[in-house]
């Protein structure tokens, strides 16, 4: 038994006030909930996916992954016990305030608090997001995704490959050494890149429309220093996005088009084509990273990279393609 899905994430925050803001107005989440300091967010059905804690701190504080089941959460125990892992049993107050029927906590080989939980909560009243939008693409995929750093990612490999069960995506050397893990069709819901020190790196949440993704970035751009990433498209999970700087010291990803993968037959691979197609200019990398990562993305205009749009029934035409001139140009590329 493995866990299904990222359930939901507590964020450590300064200011709640902050997170309020651009949780809502920016990035689209709905505020459920206010309790002193904290702050409970939605993004869909359920009634919390982000629980922003003012503490003084950044970072993210605890992973939920959830488990189909108390079975399923029993199994994967036994696992863990049978392997020298310690879990903890999350008490009945703890479960109450992560709106879910049960938990265990366990701390990963990098030092992050993992909750392995069932029976999250789901709201009787509809989303209703802090800005316009047509919603985020949640439901048996999870949040998003989550990238993490590490100081020897080699260190949490065996971890989560061995004894989570998460399956290993793909992984890549350069520009920086990178794994990427999925738990369910999302191409990968957690990965690690190894950067000579801890942090989080920067959560993903994928909209329906390509259109939100565009508005969010107008929004961006009406505030000075809040673009992190410039507009691009991932290699790995084909995902077109921009990210933001949150006020917790990581990025939010904010993303459309990410591709499924049938993690049955799926194979990880080593990939040799860097982390964008084109564009994602880091603003935190140093000016020859900079230089390195744009090399990488004008070597994949060069040899004609490319990756088939991935669209969702509903939300594309398709257009007639044929162009006679354009077929008979030998080694074209589509
Ligand atoms: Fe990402």
């Amino acid at each position: 038994m493995k866990p299904r899905a990222l359930g939901y994430l507590g964020v450590n925050a300064k200011s709640a006030a902050d997170w309020a803001d651009y949780a809502t107005r920016l990035v689209g989440m709905q505020i459920a909930e206010k309790t002193g300091g904290n702050l409970a967010l939605r993004m869909d059905d359920r009634k919390q996916r982000l629980v922003i804690e003012e503490n003084g701190g950044d970072g993210i504080a605890y992973f939920g992954w959830e488990m189909d089941d108390a079975d399923a959460l029993g199994a994967f125990c036994a696992t863990l016990d049978k392997a020298g892992v310690r879990a903890e049993h999350g008490s009945r107050a703890l479960a109450d305030q992560r709106r879910v029927k049960d938990l265990v906590v366990v701390t990963d080989p990098i030092g992050y608090r993992l909750e392995f939980f069932h029976g999250a909560e789901v709201s009787d009243r509809p989303f209703n997001g802090g800005r316009v939008h047509s919603g985020f693409r949640t439901g048996p995929l999870g949040l998003g995704h989550v990238v993490t750093t590490a100081e020897r990612v080699a260190d949490a490999v065996p971890f989560y490959r061995d004894l989570m069960g998460f399956g290993l995506s793909d992984y890549y050397y350069k520009p920086f050494e990178a794994y990427f893990f999925h738990v369910n069709p999302r191409h990968h819901s957690f990965a690690l890149i190894e950067t000579g020190k801890r942090s989080i790196h920067h959560m993903m949440i994928e909209h329906f429309s390509l259109d939100d993704v565009g508005q969010g970035l107008d929004l961006t751009l009406k505030e000075e220093g809040r673009l992190a990433v410039t507009l691009g498209r991932h290699c790995g999970d084909y995902m077109t996005s921009f990210y933001t700087h949150t006020p917790s010291g990581f990025m939010t990803e904010h993303g459309w088009g990410g591709q499924l993968i049938d993690p049955a037959t799926w194979q990880a691979s080593h990939r040799t084509e860097g982390p964008s197609l084109w564009g994602h200019e880091r603003s935190w990398m140093s000016p020859e990273g900079k230089v390195a990562a744009r090399e990488l993305c004008i070597e994949n205009a060069n040899r004609g990279l490319r990756r088939p749009v991935q669209v969702m029934e509903g939300n594309y035409n398709l257009m007639p393609g044929a162009c006679p001139w354009w077929d008979s140009v030998p080694g074209k590329q589509r």
